[in-house]
């Protein structure tokens, strides 16, 4: 029996079904409000609006809880790598050992860019923030593949999904290296996501390039934490993109360019920065009080969630995973400890208590790349290369759904009403 809220204006009352999920907040299903009552919903930035429905990513904001397809954040990082994390938010379960095999073969036919897509690159000055080479390429690659990009072909969506998981480590490493001089490196098929990876950004042609376990371990488990998060900004401006029928290349490049903004995942690199700028911990009171002030735009860079009130599950591993990987390199960072003593006088602010803003992803995310060797400009590249696997998912979803409509939101005009032209 469906639930119904009665809507009553002006003596008019109609029907509104409360739809209801598997578990998380019910939903009010609006889709008949306009033509029942002419009026629209209001609700910019979305903080009322369930844009879909979605059976891949579950997030409690309240209780911190994040699931995969039904599996806590914190079971999965523990008990898969990168891959079996990117085929269970794709095919909806943990692969077997064949489908595990299977699907390892598939990304790896797709590890290679096109070669004439390695001139792209020259076109960029040395100096270009990666991202927007991550923008660039990625909508290229729909000048090459045009094998996959029927998107009402299941089949060709499928080659597309695996080409842009497969390429977007070779064209992130590609972005690294030009900015550095270096000569574009090309993937190594009988590595592992992740170590090829780390070999394509780090590997010198002059050297034998070592794999250190340490950092290809918590680079995989960093890719794991990033790879998904319902219908955040970025994966919904693909979902937006995707609703027009634009090929999953471009769909892919509008996400990455909405990743990009420091609100969002460039907050990782902002992170870093703004730790920079603290310096040390008796300046920290200083730019608690600015995060605190009205008038200052200055805002607690990872700190906050539009979805999270409470700790981010994905902080805690990050913080944890922290602490293994600079001790295990010997890595005394001061910026760590700076962090460490932000968090607890910010916790233990009054303000933030009541305004619910805890750590999220991206406050410790910077450290460990740091730690890594892994330059500020890549931090939100590496998110974008993780969240493609989202980005896909969600993206196949939408496109199996037949009731798939372009999405089109009106607004509340406030502008000018119809007036006569006259010369100024
Ligand atoms: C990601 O959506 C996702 O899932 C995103 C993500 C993912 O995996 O895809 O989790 C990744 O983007 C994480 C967030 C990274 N961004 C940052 O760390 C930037 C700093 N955080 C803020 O800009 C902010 O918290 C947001 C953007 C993350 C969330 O903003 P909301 O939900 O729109 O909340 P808001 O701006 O309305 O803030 C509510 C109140 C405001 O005060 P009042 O106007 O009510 O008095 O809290 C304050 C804000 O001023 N506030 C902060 C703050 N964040 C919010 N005050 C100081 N420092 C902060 N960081």
């Amino acid at each position: 029996m469906t639930r119904k809220a009665i809507l009553t204006i002006d003596g008019k009352s109609i029907e509104l079904p409360i739809l209801q999920g598997t578990c998380g907040p019910e939903a009010l299903d609006m889709r008949g409000l306009y033509q029942e009552t002419g009026l629209f919903s209001y609700d910019p930035g979305f903080t009322s609006t369930a844009s879909c429905s979605s059976n891949i990513t579950y997030i409690d904001g309240d209780a911190g809880i994040l699931l995969y397809r039904g599996y806590p954040i914190e079971q999965i990082v523990e008990n898969c790598n990168f891959l079996e994390a990117a085929f269970l938010l794709i095919y909806g379960d943990i692969p077997n050992y064949a489908q595990k095999q299977d699907f390892e073969k598939m990304i790896n036919q797709h590890t290679m860019v096109h070669e004439q897509l390695r001139s792209f690159f020259h076109g960029f000055r040395r100096d270009a923030h990666p991202m927007a080479i991550m923008v660039g390429i990625v909508g290229a690659l729909s000048a090459f593949y045009h094998d996959s990009l029927d998107i009402d072909d299941t089949s060709q969506r499928e080659i597309a999904t695996h080409r842009l998981i497969a390429k977007m480590p070779t064209i992130a490493a590609m972005a690294f290296n030009y900015s550095k001089g270096r000569p574009l490196p090309y993937p190594q098929n009988d590595l592992t996501y992740a170590q090829n990876f780390l070999k394509m950004m780090f590997s010198v042609p002059t050297e034998q390039y070592q794999i250190n376990p340490i950092i290809t371990k918590a680079i995989d488990r960093i890719f794991i934490l990033h790879a998904d998060h319902e219908q955040n900004a970025s994966t919904s401006t693909v979902r937006l993109a995707g609703s027009s029928k634009a090929n999953p290349f471009a769909c892919i490049a509008s996400g990455i360019a909405a990743l990009w903004g420091p609100a969002h995942g460039g907050a990782n690199e902002a992170v870093l920065a703004m730790l920079k700028t603290i310096g040390t911990k008796d300046k920290i009171p200083e730019f608690i009080e600015k995060a605190k002030n009205k008038n200052d735009p200055f805002r607690l860079m990872g700190f906050g969630h539009r979805v999270y009130k409470n700790y981010d599950p994905r902080a805690r591993i990050m913080r944890q995973s922290c602490h293994e990987v600079l001790e295990q390199l010997g890595i005394h960072d001061p910026i760590l400890e700076i962090a460490i003593e932000l968090e607890r006088i910010a916790l233990e602010d009054p303000y933030f208590i009541e305004k619910k803003l805890y750590p999220n992803v991206d406050f410790y995310s910077g450290i460990i790349f740091s730690a890594l060797g892994i330059p500020p400009s890549m931090f939100t590249v590496i998110f974008s290369v993780a969240r493609t696997v989202g980005w896909v998912a969600q993206w196949n979803e939408m496109m199996a759904d037949p009731a798939q409509k372009i999405g089109r939101p009106r607004q509340l005009y406030v502008g000018n009403p119809e007036r006569k032209f006259q010369k100024p």
